[in-house]
């Protein structure tokens, strides 16, 4: 691909936030841009950029999609609230639910999110606000692994061909294009971000859906909600790159209270990596991931087995789906 990526030795983040201010103010004009926030660190970065460069004349919005984790669109506006950028919340879970109905393949799933999020949800707010262009944050590694075939990441769109402006009636517009995450999180450090976000671990823009396996429903999304909350707890103290739980499709035969309970399977993951390029599962003591399984079957409903991943990127991907 001929996009030039701005690696961590060479940034000056200064610079670079100057750079992407007067780029962003060029592009858009006197005109109105949106941007979605999920509250991970590309798109915060983004939203700060667009601010700075855009002030009012950017619309944030944080797009409820029914398969976000725990708690999160109240801590995200709040947290924005305190930095003093309005967010405001779209509720499209059933759009996102009923695109998902049925569909139990991986790249299909993909596919669903996305023309949910760039055809329904943001067509209809680009009506609705007059905005033309959308900041968004799309980052090299998300180029690369779709461009070389490996998954059909959420956000990418130029890059394969797609021309937002005439299939969605708006530009796209994306400052961390040349970034890896680690560049991505030295940005969000010099905009001034809190360190809970640019120390976030990363979070894939198809959210919980990208760790169901099978159909994404309201329930097994709670499911895995719940297992996600149970492993993020424990394996904060990590310094792995990333950590989290997969709900599987197959049911197993477990016990519970003296009786057979064929139940739902979880799978723990937890990697050590430098840029997602590459991984291998974090040797974790086993005394935390016994903890962790006793925690799951106990206080997920209906989770009778508890599996940790000790498989490397290649050939395993960081996330399931
Ligand atoms: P994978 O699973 O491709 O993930 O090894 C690489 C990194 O990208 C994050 N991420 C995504 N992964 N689809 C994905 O599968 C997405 O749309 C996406 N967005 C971000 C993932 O969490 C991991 O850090």
């Amino acid at each position: 691909m001929s996009l030039r990526e701005i690696g961590l030795a060479e940034l000056d983040p200064a610079g670079f936030i100057e750079r992407q201010v007067r780029e962003i103010s060029a592009a858009v004009g006197d005109g109105m841009a949106i941007n979605a926030l999920s509250g991970g660190v590309d798109s915060s970065t983004v939203t700060l950029l667009g601010h700075r460069a855009l002030g009012d004349r950017l619309l944030t919005v944080f797009v409820e999609n029914g398969i976000m984790r725990e708690g999160e669109p109240q801590r995200v506006v709040s947290l924005y609230r305190e930095l003093g950028v309005p967010v405001q919340v779209i509720d499209a879970r059933e759009q996102f639910y009923d695109a998902l109905k049925g569909i139990t393949d991986p790249e299909e799933k993909r596919e669903a999110i996305t023309q949910t999020f760039y055809r329904d949800v943001f067509g209809q707010l680009v009506r609705e606000s007059g905005a033309t262009y959308l900041l968004q944050g799309t980052i090299y590694t998300d180029v690369e692994e779709t461009i070389a075939g490996i998954k059909r990441q959420h956000n990418i769109l130029a890059q394969i061909g797609i021309d937002t402006e005439q299939v969605y009636g708006y530009k796209v517009v994306e400052p961390l294009i040349q970034l890896r995450k680690p560049a991505v999180r030295v940005v969000a450090k010099a905009l001034g971000l809190p360190q809970e976000i640019y120390d976030r671990p990363p979070f894939p823009g198809p959210a919980l859906a990208a760790r169901v396996i099978g159909e994404v429903t309201p329930e097994r999304v709670q499911v895995v909600r719940a297992a996600t909350a149970i492993v993020e707890e424990e394996l904060a103290h990590t310094a792995a790159f990333q950590y989290l739980a997969i709900l599987h499709e197959d049911r197993v035969t477990g016990m519970r209270e003296g009786k057979r309970d064929f139940g739902l399977q979880i799978e723990v993951r937890c990697w050590d990596s430098e840029d997602a390029r590459t991984g291998s599962p974090t040797r974790l003591p086993f005394d935390v991931l016994s903890n962790l399984a006793d925690r799951i079957t106990n206080e997920v409903p209906g989770v009778v087995s508890v599996t940790y991943n000790i498989a490397k990127k290649p050939p395993s991907t960081i996330e399931a789906v």
